[in-house]
C-alpha cells in the first residue's frame, strides 16, 4: 500500500477517475464530498472498476470538525483537492457562492492539514488563470488574468497555496493548471455527468449524438483561427489523472512548490471536435452557427514541456479516443447517474 490520500471533490466528474487511477497506482483513497454536483452512484462504480472500493465521507470542504475527523481516523499522507464549484457563467451571478466554497473550502482545509501535520497537496487550477492569453502556446510563466469569479477564485487559492508555501517551505504544493478535460473511463461506469444544459462543448456534442438534443450551438465562426471557431486543448480525463498520480510521487520526493500545465499541446477547434465525434459515434451532429458567447476567447492551448521534464508525463490519447470514451459513457449512461 501506498499511503492513503485523501480526495477531496472525489465523487465529481474528475475526482472519480481521479479516485480510480489513485487505487489502480496502489493508493488507499478516502473521498470526502457534499454530493453538491454529483452522484454517490459515481463512487459504488469507482467500487466496480477497482478491487478496493474507496472509504467515503459525506461532508463539505468547510466543515472543519468533518475534517479534523477524518485526519484523526485515516493516516492521511497527501491530499488531492478537487472540491469546489466551476460554472464561470454561474459565478457571474453568484461570486460569493463562488468565493466561499471555492477559497474558504481551502483556507478550512489547509488549516486543518497543518494541525494534522500533512504536508502534501494537489490543487486543481484551471487554464482559465491565464484569462486571454498574448500567445499560444501557454507557458506556465505568463501573465495571470482571470476573467471570471470562477477565475479568480482559482487565483485566489494558488496565491494563498504560494504565501503557506513561503511560511512552511517544507510542504509540497503543487498546483496544477487544467486545460480541457474531456472523456470517459474506458469500462464507460464513469464520465462526465453535467446537470441541466451542459456548459462545455464535449458534453453537449454527446448529448447531440445520442439524440437527447436538436443542434449543437457553435459560438462563433470569425475567430481568427483556421476555421474561425474556437480553438482548445482538449485533455482525455484518464491522462489528467494519471498526471495526477505523477505530480503527487513528484511532490512527495521534492518538496516545493510546483505550478504545471496539464494539456497535450495541442489545438482543437469546435468544428474539428465535431467531426471527430460524428466518426467515432457513427452518428450525425447536426449544428448551427450562432453569435459568439461572451467572455470566450479565440484559442488556448497548453505548453506541455514542463510537466514532461519534470514529471517524466505527456497526455497520450488521442482526440478520437477521447470521443470514443465518452460515447462509450453517454450511450450506456444517456441520463448520466440518475
Ligand atoms: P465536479 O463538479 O464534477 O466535481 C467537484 C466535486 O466537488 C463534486 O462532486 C461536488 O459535489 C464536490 N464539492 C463541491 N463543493 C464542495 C464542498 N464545499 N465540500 C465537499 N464537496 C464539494 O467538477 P470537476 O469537473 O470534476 O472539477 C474538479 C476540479 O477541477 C474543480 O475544482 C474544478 O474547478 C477544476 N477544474 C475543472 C475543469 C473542467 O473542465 N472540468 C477544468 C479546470 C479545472
Ligand atoms: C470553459 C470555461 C473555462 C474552464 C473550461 C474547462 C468559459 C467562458 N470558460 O472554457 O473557465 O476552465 O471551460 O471547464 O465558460 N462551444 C460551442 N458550443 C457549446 C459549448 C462550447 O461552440 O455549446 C465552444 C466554445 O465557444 C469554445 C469551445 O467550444 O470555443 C470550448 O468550450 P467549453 O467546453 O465551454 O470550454 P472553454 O470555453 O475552453
Amino acid at each position: 500500500m501506498m499511503g492513503t490520500v485523501l480526495v477531496t471533490g472525489g465523487a465529481g466528474y474528475i475526482g472519480s477517475h481521479a479516485c480510480a487511477a489513485l487505487i489502480e497506482a496502489g493508493y488507499q483513497v478516502v473521498v470526502l464530498d457534499n454530493f453538491c454536483n454529483s452522484s454517490p452512484v459515481a463512487l459504488k462504480r469507482v467500487g466496480e472498476i477497482c478491487v478496493t472500493p474507496p472509504i467515503c465521507v459525506q461532508g463539505d470542504v468547510r466543515d472543519r470538525d468533518c475534517l479534523d475527523k477524518i485526519f484523526h481516523a485515516h493516516t492521511i499522507t497527501a491530499v488531492l483537492h478537487f472540491a469546489g464549484l466551476k460554472a464561470v457563467g454561474e459565478s457571474v451571478d453568484l461570486p460569493l457562492e463562488y468565493y466561499d466554497n471555492n477559497v474558504v473550502s481551502s483556507l478550512v482545509l489547509l488549516a486543518a492539514m497543518q494541525q494534522a501535520g500533512v504536508t502534501n497537496i494537489v490543487f486543481s487550477s484551471s487554464a482559465t488563470v491565464y484569462g486571454d492569453p498574448p500567445s499560444v502556446p501557454i507557458r506556465e510563466d505568463f501573465a495571470l488574468s482571470p476573467t471570471s469569479p470562477y477565475g479568480r477564485s482559482k487565483l485566489m487559492v494558488e496565491d494563498i497555496l504560494a504565501d503557506w508555501h513561503v511560511a512552511n517551505p517544507n510542504w509540497s504544493v503543487c498546483r496544477l493548471r487544467y486545460f480541457n478535460p474531456v472523456g470517459a473511463h474506458p469500462s464507460g461506469l464513469i464520465g462526465e455527468d453535467p446537470q441541466g444544459f451542459p456548459n462545455n462543448l464535449m458534453p453537449f456534442v454527446a448529448q447531440v449524438a445520442v439524440g437527447e438534443r436538436e443542434k449543437l450551438f457553435v459560438f462563433g465562426d470569425d475567430y481568427a483561427t483556421a476555421d474561425g471557431t474556437g480553438v482548445r486543448d482538449y485533455i482525455h480525463v484518464m491522462d489528467l489523472v494519471e498526471g495526477h498520480v505523477v505530480a503527487l510521487e513528484y511532490i512527495c520526493r521534492q518538496p516545493g512548490l510546483h505550478t504545471i500545465n496539464l494539456g497535450t499541446g495541442n489545438g482543437v477547434s469546435v468544428l474539428d471536435m465535431v467531426k471527430a465525434f460524428e466518426h467515432a459515434s457513427g452518428q450525425s451532429v447536426p449544428y448551427e452557427i450562432v453569435k459568439r458567447r461572451p467572455g470566450d476567447i479565440a484559442a488556448c492551448w497548453a505548453d506541455p514541456r514542463l510537466a514532461e521534464t519534470l514529471l517524466q508525463w505527456t497526455a497520450s490519447r488521442s482526440l478520437a479516443q477521447m470521443c470514443e470514451d465518452a460515447w462509450r459513457w453517454q450511450q450506456g449512461n444517456p441520463r448520466g447517474y440518475a
